[in-house]
């Protein structure tokens, strides 16, 4: 029984290894799982490129923020990037085009999906003082 565990351990042990090593230096494996609710839930509009330029913006009356522009968003406040997030466009005065995702994720992930936009647009330092 013991021999069987400690070779499950050494098997667990080698598949880490092998997640790490494929996740690129490029793609954050710390920002793994929000890469993916931003692919399922932002990309449609922001843009699979995080550009705002995503499939569902055609006709769009406000375009979607473009999330890899640097000095753009290094403008945006994280406590308002948050409350876009959580609540809507409309709340901070922005377009109601941009709709809430408070029922969609936890505040954790809230919180996270902010610190990745800091991480998409290479502005971080300043996005992530709270
Ligand atoms: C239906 C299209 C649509 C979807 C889906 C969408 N957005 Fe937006 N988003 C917009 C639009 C349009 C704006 C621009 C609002 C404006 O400037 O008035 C925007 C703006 C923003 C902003 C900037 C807010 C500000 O204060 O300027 C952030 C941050 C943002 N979106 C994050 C997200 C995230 C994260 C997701 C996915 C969970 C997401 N958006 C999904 C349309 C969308």
């Amino acid at each position: 029984m013991i021999r069987i565990s400690l070779a499950l351990g050494a098997i667990a042990a080698v598949a880490v290894v092998f997640a790490a090593q494929a996740a690129s230096a490029e793609d954050d494996p710390k920002f793994k799982d929000t890469a993916r609710l931003y692919d399922t839930y932002c990309a449609q509009c922001h843009g699979l490129n995080r550009n705002g330029k995503g499939v569902n913006t055609v006709g769009l009356s406000v375009q979607p923020r473009d999330h890899s522009d640097a000095a753009a968003m290094a403008s945006l406040p994280r406590d308002q990037m948050v409350r876009a997030i959580r609540d809507g466009g409309a709340s901070v005065n922005k377009s109601a085009l941009m709709p809430p995702w408070s029922s969609v994720f936890t505040d954790a992930q809230i919180e996270q999906m902010a610190d990745y936009l800091g991480h998409v647009c290479k502005c971080g330092k300043t996005n992530q003082e709270k």
